[in-house]
């Protein structure tokens, strides 16, 4: 197992909008995350990953890039984005911008000539096709609800757009297209930014057929995944796109992959075969999942949720790199998912965050995760942005004649603006994200929840993953050593050993709110010292580790004598 720097890192993630406005017009900007990096220094945290601040009609809130080469106005300018990148350098915080390159938006440039004429140079920037007797050329559905394929009226055929109309996707068989992309990552890469995170990245290569994809029961469209998902020519192109840009340049490399499994991830991340460091997969996310996709509410079982990140820690141990995350700026808050948003708000947070920080690979913070940022649940539809719930809802409601309020309580517990709301600062108005009128509503529980109440007290979530985040530089075991699962078939404990060499950790999860006992009966000899733990009452002699009893929501992490 090589060591590198991204294998020691603990990586942050800002979504621009809604971290931190400094000029009050109610959307954050690179002059906020300026103001703010004093805080994530404080933090401790290695790398930023910053969702999409280029030039953007917002149909997909930056997703949807019009020009890669420029900064969108609401953010602030290329100056402002020099300014961050040396201040954060200066303190030895690296920056990783999102690339977004399966789709562009609809206005970027090359779209709009492409688009112009079938003989256009750009023609083929894009995916074009005829329709099939008046159909779309095939019955697959977009991510974003409705057909993947809109008609274009100047040329007379369709283009594809896996996620909204406005993103269509860029034909990477085309070797322009991946010559253009090539010198754009270089271009951001010679400013001195220290990688990429790479979005939908197992999209880019299409099966070249276009079969239809197969139809659930009770549904319109087909499900095109297994012929745009990990396709053909993938590996050439991440091998092309490493030999011919990332190999020059000492950066990290994450690759966002739905329905990436282990076999794939280990392909794509495995050091000599020069694709890229690290992958996210979904699995985990998808555990709470079910006849309706994401939107489903069946609950999940703690012994699902281990059994997919142990699978993943098991066969990425000899090859490949894992990535640890359980918040992104497109799932729900993991404290009102996978641990108690009420009474054990912040303990269940530390919890969670010890089991995901304690596994073996990179871990993700997501802004807010550090201080136990939960869900939120606006009384009306007419709150929300995100265009991939309104249009969820609108299909739901008026095509399926669902009833509005089940609908509305599908997106409280599963819709992305869980994670898009702004920042929570302070108890002042707004969370003290903005003087203005914030572009999406403020979770209501800011005045109770927000960094400086956090700051303040040193029993918070915040001080908590400060801590976790200080103990891998501190222990090599936690970055390197071997993981194994213990009480496989328990639904309240998470528990594993991390080894290296003479030195184990035993980590201990209680994912309930009752107290329960660990029985490790090959531990019976062993005692252990603490060292971390979220627990209230303080062991006061030397832990027997046969038996140990966790209060609710305990985690505590235990060097084996
Ligand atoms: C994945 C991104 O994380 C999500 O926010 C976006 O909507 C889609 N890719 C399309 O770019």
């Amino acid at each position: 197992m090589t060591k590198q720097w991204w294998k020691e890192s603990v990586v942050y993630q800002i979504y621009p909008r809604s971290f931190n406005d400094s000029n009050g017009d109610g959307i954050g900007d690179l002059q906020g995350i300026i103001e703010k990096l004093d805080y994530l220094a404080e933090l401790g945290i290695d790398v930023i990953w910053l969702s999409p601040v280029y030039d953007s009609p917002n149909d997909d809130n930056g997703y949807d890039i019009r020009d890669y080469r420029s900064i969108m106005n609401e953010f602030g300018s290329m100056e402002d984005f020099d300014v961050l990148l040396a201040e954060a350098h200066n303190r030895n915080i690296r920056i990783v911008m999102d690339l977004v390159v399966n789709h562009t938006s609809d206005e970027h440039s090359w779209f709009v000539e492409s688009k112009s004429s079938k003989d256009n140079p750009k023609r083929d920037y894009y995916i074009w096709k005829d329709g099939k007797d008046g159909q779309p050329p095939t019955n697959w559905e977009s991510a974003f609800s409705g057909s993947t394929w809109e008609y274009n009226e100047a040329t007379g055929d369709y283009y594809l757009h896996i996620f909204s109309k406005k993103q269509p996707d860029l034909n990477w068989e085309n070797d322009e297209v991946r010559s253009e992309v090539y010198d754009m990552m270089k271009w951001w890469l010679d400013k001195g930014i220290d990688g990429f995170r790479m979005d939908v990245v197992n999209f880019i290569s299409k099966h070249p057929d276009y079969p239809n994809g197969e139809v659930q029961p009770g549904k319109q469209y087909g499900d095109g995944s297994p012929y745009f998902m990990n396709g053909p020519r993938i590996h050439e192109y991440l091998n092309e796109m490493n030999r011919q840009v990332l190999s020059n340049y000492d950066v990290m490399t994450v690759g966002e992959m739905p329905g990436v499994t282990p076999d794939e991830g280990k392909l794509y991340t495995a050091d000599e075969r020069n694709e890229l460091n690290m992958v996210f997969h979904f699995e985990h996310m998808g555990v709470d999942g079910g006849e309706m996709g994401k939107w489903s509410l069946n609950g999940w079982n703690l012994t699902d949720l281990k059994e997919i990140l142990s699978k993943w820690q098991y066969e990425l141990e000899e090859e490949g790199w894992n990535s640890l995350y359980w918040n992104n700026h497109d799932q729900p808050r993991v404290v009102s998912r996978f641990g108690d948003d009420g009474e054990y708000r912040k303990k269940s947070a530390k919890m969670l965050g010890t089991c995901l920080h304690m596994m073996k690979g990179t871990p993700y913070i997501y802004q807010g995760e550090e201080l136990g940022m939960t869900n939120v649940a606006f009384e009306s539809i007419d709150q929300y942005e995100d265009l991939e719930s309104l249009n969820m809802y609108n299909e739901r409601v008026n095509q399926y004649g669902d009833d509005p309020a089940e609908v509305l309580e599908r997106i409280h517990h599963k819709g992305r603006d869980n994670a898009r709301t702004p920042m929570q600062w302070s108890a002042e108005e707004n969370g003290g994200f903005t003087t203005g009128q914030p572009w999406l509503d403020v979770n209501p529980n800011y005045r109770t929840i927000n960094a400086e109440e956090a700051l303040s007290d040193e029993d918070s979530v915040f001080h908590y993953y400060k801590r976790l985040i200080q103990l891998r530089k501190e222990n090599e075991t936690i970055v390197y050593g071997k993981f194994d699962l213990l009480l496989e078939d328990s639904e309240s404990i998470f528990a594993y050993t991390r080894t290296n060499g003479d030195e184990t950790l035993l980590v201990l999860c209680n994912f309930t709110k009752e107290p329960v006992t660990a029985e490790l009966g090959e531990f019976a000899s062993r005692s252990g010292d603490v060292l971390i733990t979220n627990r209230e009452e303080e062991r006061t002699e030397e832990t027997q580790l046969g038996t140990v009893e966790l209060e609710p929501f305990e985690a505590t992490t235990f060097v084996l004598k």
